[in-house]
This record gives structure tokens, C-alpha cells and sequence, in this order.
């Protein structure tokens, strides 16, 4: 089904997912387009509004990212927001000076209340401010309709034209009400109809499917990870038993993990294969220290174990892939997303022998993807299951990897993982686990010596896991932690929490 599109132009700002994401908030479909895409590709996606993003340029600097003036005599509104804004100002012949002091943070602001895009909120209130130039004088036909004390123009209007612009970023959640403003634009100015829910994108994917696929046999590797629970969750109502997915198990998953993925699939109508891989990947590993080769021999055993099951299929139609919108969004200063290579399990397409790749959630944010799991049905745990890295606890058990270490790390992160449930922290914290250090220290238990492992705990908050900051778990709660898994953990003698960034730290230790 053709959705409603609203196009986000991105002139390279730190914020063009985010803007993307409010607009899908509102239940109104947008794509990220680089600014590079030219008026006349814009004209024929017709789309029902124009976001103009952000950018890290000044408008009269040489080379600054532009659009043809004609944009904006296309009858599609538009909505500019900081570089935006400044863009439209000085396309439309206005002027835009440089202030003497960058105005950074949170900065009050007055709104003309009749402006569209603020009636019905309060007529001040605060909003997040980037940026050094500014509006100096209005483009014809336009007025003001917010102000600061240091801002004369935080936002203008050419009402008739349907032209609005935002010298702050109303995106971010510092700004007070943002979603209502960007919600206002969607309805009030561009007429949108809010055709965007996950059940209808449920149902016309599933259709799509059905129709692409036809007969034909599909196949998946299933991690267990939200992305490909939900893919394979979508997959097999569009096409049952036509479906395999293979779930390896490669040993190195978190405690009653590999039970959880296959119980979880078990009311589905599709083919599940699980391969308990365990011992096979564990006697390759064995006196193997280094991380990097540990990657590398998982990655390749992966492979060899996925494609001899995929022979067991016969010839493959189509392999399903995971892909989501963060990965293919291109920004708009050109350079291509940042994708970690090590994120896809060693490059299945090469290997396998099938006709096509199927992607359905190539449009999809990952909150998005998520939403949909819900909707298709999915268990909460796997819907909301942190990101866990291929290689698994292999990465976590610094060293030699045997399997007592591996027993004794799965205990001890289980412990983690529930008090941190317990305490109400498993959305907050982006992503939490234990290490298995290779160090041993003195201890005394009772009346003996002890000489064990040291534990160490990581929790990190962060949105796209490129950087991160430790997340301050509260000490009763490291408390608990520590003096469970003492008691119930054999083999550990000492606990610390790892309380560094992201960077310089990475956030696995391996
Ligand atoms: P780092 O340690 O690089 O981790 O800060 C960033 C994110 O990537 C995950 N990660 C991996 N994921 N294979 C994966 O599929 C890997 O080899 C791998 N190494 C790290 C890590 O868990 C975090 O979410």
C-alpha cells in the first residue's frame, strides 16, 4: 500500500533519525533524503509536507548544502528547522547573520499563540537552541511568530505560502511540547491523515509478501535479537511452513537463552531448526586468547554449520535479511552510515546459494521494529531483548574460553540481569551484562582462603551504542548483585563495576 510520505531533507544535522522518528510518532510515514536529491526527484515523490533538518554549515558559507529556490514553489509546505530555517530565510531573500555568541541549551521562548503550529500550547515555554546564526531580517511576505530575549526571530511564518520555520529544535526532548509543533505542522499545515500504525504495516507487508514470495522457500538465521525475531515472526504469517529458520546455538548464548528463542518460536507456524552447536564451537576455541581470532572462528563455524543446514533445504528462493532503516539511511553531507562490520555475522549472502534477499524492515527504526514485534505477537523478552553480540559470551570470558568459565559467567550475569529487572532499570540502561576476567585475587570465605575470579559488571546507557556513558546503577542495587552472586556463584570471589565511557573504553571488553 502507497503511504502517505512526508520527506525529511537532511542537510546534514545530528538530529535527521530523530526528526524522522517524531514524524513516524505521529503515525505519519517519512524518508530521509540527502538535500542532494534536487527539486524535480522531490516533485515527483509528492509528498504531502517538506522537513527541512539542521545542518553544522553556516548559509553564506562556500559549498553550504542548498536546494533549488523552486522548492518552494512546489504548493508542498515546508518546515525548516536551524539551518533550515536559516536556508529558507536566505533562499526566499531574507537575512541571516551570524550572532556574536553561539546561543547553546535550553533558552526560553514567546510564541504567537494563533500560529498554527503553536495554538492551543502555552504561549511560552522552553526549547533547545543550537546555533550561531540567526534570522536577521524576515524574507517577504513573512512574519514572526516566536521570540526570544536574545532571539528576534525563533520562528517565522508565511502562513498563505504554508511556510513555516523553527530556529530551535523542536526534535529533541528538551523542548517543551516539540512533538505537538511537529504534530501541528503534520495536520493542521500539510492535511495528513496518519495512515502509519504498525497493524497496517503489518498487514500490507504480509500481503507484499505473500505476493513476492508465492511458492517459493525462504530462509532465515534466527539469533534470537529483536531484529530477526521479528522478521521471522512477519515471515512466517505471510508464508508458514514455506519458512526455516535456522537457530544456531552456538554454546556461547546467555543462561536458558536457547530454550527461550525455541519457546518462543514454538507457536509459530514455521520450519525451526535448532542446531546445538555448542561442543563444535567450543573445541575450535579451545587455547584460543586472543578476541579477534575468537571472532573470526565463531564467524566461520557460524557459517559452516548455517550452510550445511541450508543444503539440507535444497535450493534457497530467498534469504530473509534483518536490515533495518538505520543501516541504509544515507546522511546528507554524503558520507554513507557507519555500519560495524562485525554486526553481521560473517556475510551469509557469499555462501549460500539462493536467488533474491528478501529485507522487510528495511524502513523501519529500531523502536519501530519493536512496536511491530508487539503487534505480531511476539513475548516481551525478546521484543525488548538488549543488543547481545554474535560472538556472545565468548567476548565476555576474557582469555581461554572453557566450559566451567562459561557456567560460571552465565550464573553470574542471570543474577545481574534479574536485579536490574527487578529494580526497574532493564529499559534505562541500554545495555548491561557481566565479564568473566581472567585475573584471580585472595579472598576469605568463612574460615578459608579462597583464590577465585573476579567479576566484572558493565552497564551502559546509550542511543546508537557508537558512544555511551556507564550507567549509575544505584549501590543498593550493585549491593544486592554482588552479595547474590557471591553467595550463589561458585568460583567468584570479587565484584567491581566498570565505570568507564564509551569512548575511550569500548562498551564489550573484548
Ligand atoms: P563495542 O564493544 O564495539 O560494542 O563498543 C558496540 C556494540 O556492538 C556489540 N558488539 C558486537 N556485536 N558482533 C556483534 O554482533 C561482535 O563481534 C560485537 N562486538 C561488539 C556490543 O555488544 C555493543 O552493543
Amino acid at each position: 500500500m502507497e503511504h502517505e510520505l512526508v520527506v525529511v531533507l537532511d542537510f546534514g544535522g545530528q538530529y535527521n533519525q530523530l526528526i524522522a522518528r517524531r514524524v513516524r510518532e505521529c503515525n505519519v510515514y517519512c524518508e530521509v533524503h540527502p538535500y542532494t536529491i534536487g527539486v524535480e526527484k522531490l516533485r515527483e515523490l509528492k509528498p504531502a509536507g517538506i522537513i527541512f533538518t539542521g545542518g553544522p554549515r553556516s548559509v553564506y558559507e562556500e559549498g553550504a548544502p542548498r536546494i533549488g529556490r523552486e522548492i518552494f514553489d512546489l504548493g508542498i509546505p515546508v518546515l525548516g528547522i536551524c539551518y533550515g530555517c536559516h536556508l529558507m530565510a536566505h533562499l526566499l531573500g531574507g537575512e541571516v547573520s551570524s550572532a556574536d555568541i553561539r546561543e547553546y541549551g535550553l533558552t526560553n521562548v514567546d510564541f504567537v499563540p494563533d500560529c498554527p503550529l503553536f495554538v492551543g500550547l502555552p504561549e511560552q515555554g522552553a526549547t533547545w537552541m543550537s546555533h550561531t546564526d540567526w534570522v536577521a531580517r524576515l524574507p517577504e511576505g513573512f512574519t514572526v511568530a516566536a521570540h526570544s530575549a536574545n532571539c528576534p526571530v525563533a520562528a517565522m511564518e508565511c502562513r498563505e505560502r504554508k511556510l513555516y520555520a523553527l530556529q530551535f529544535h523542536p526534535e529533541v526532548l528538551h523542548t517543551q511540547n516539540g512533538l505537538e509543533m511537529i504534530r501541528s505542522f503534520l495536520l493542521k499545515v500539510c492535511g495528513c491523515k496518519q495512515d502509519w500504525t504498525m497493524r497496517e504495516y503489518a498487514q500490507s507487508t504480509i500481503a507484499e509478501l505473500k505476493e513476492k514470495i508465492g511458492e517459493k522457500k525462504v530462509l532465515l538465521a534466527l539469533s534470537g535479537g529483536v531484529d530477526s525475531s521479528v522478521l521471522a515472526a512477519l515471515l512466517s504469517k505471510a508464508v508458514g511452513k514455506q519458512l526455516t529458520c535456522v537457530f544456531v546455538d552456538t554454546g556461547m548464548m546467555r543462561k536458558n537463552e536457547g530454550d527461550e528463542v525455541e519457546a518462543a518460536f514454538a507457536g509459530f507456524d514455521v520450519n525451526f531448526v535448532r542446531v546445538n552447536a555448542g561442543e563444535r564451537f567450543l573445541g575450535r576455541l579451545a587455547g584460543v586468547e586472543e578476541p579477534e581470532q575468537k571472532r573470526k572462528i565463531i564467524g566461520e563455524e557460524f557459517i559452516r554449520v548455517f550452510e550445511a543446514e541450508a543444503k539440507k533445504i535444497g535450493t534457497v528462493d530467498f534469504l530473509a535479511q534483518g536490515t533495518i532503516y538505520p543501516d541504509i539511511i544515507e546522511s546528507g553531507l554524503g558520507d554513507a552510515a557507519v555500519i560495524k562490520s562485525h554486526h553481521n555475522v560473517g556475510g551469509l549472502p557469499d555462501y549460500v546459494d539462493f536467488k533474491e534477499i528478501v529485507e522487510p524492515l528495511r524502513l523501519l527504526f529500531k523502536d519501530e521494529v519493536r512496536a511491530l514485534g508487539t503487534e505480531l505477537g511476539l513475548p516481551d523478552y525478546l521484543v525488548w531483548r538488549q543488543p547481545f553480540p554474535g560472538p556472545g559470551l565468548a567476548i565476555r570470558v576474557i582469555g581461554e574460553i572453557t566450559e566451567e568459565k562459561l557456567d560460571i559467567l552465565r550464573d553470574a550475569d542471570f543474577i545481574f540481569r534479574e536485579e536490574i529487572a527487578k529494580a526497574g532499570l532493564d529499559r534505562e540502561i541500554n545495555q548491561y551484562f557481566a565479564v568473566l576476567t581472567s585475573m584471580r585475587s585472595v579472598g576469605v570465605m568463612g574460615d578459608s582462603r579462597t583464590y577465585d575470579y573476579t567479576l566484572a559488571l558493565r552497564g551502559v546507557t546509550t542511543t546508537d551504542f557508537m558512544t555511551a556513558d556507564w550507567a549509575r546503577i544505584p549501590y543498593e542495587v550493585l549491593d544486592v548483585v554482588s552479595r547474590r552472586v557471591i553467595n550463589e556463584v561458585k568460583g567468584i570471589n570479587r565484584i567491581v563495576y566498570d565505570v568507564t565511557s564509551k569512548p575511550p573504553a569500548t562498551i564489550e571488553w573484548e
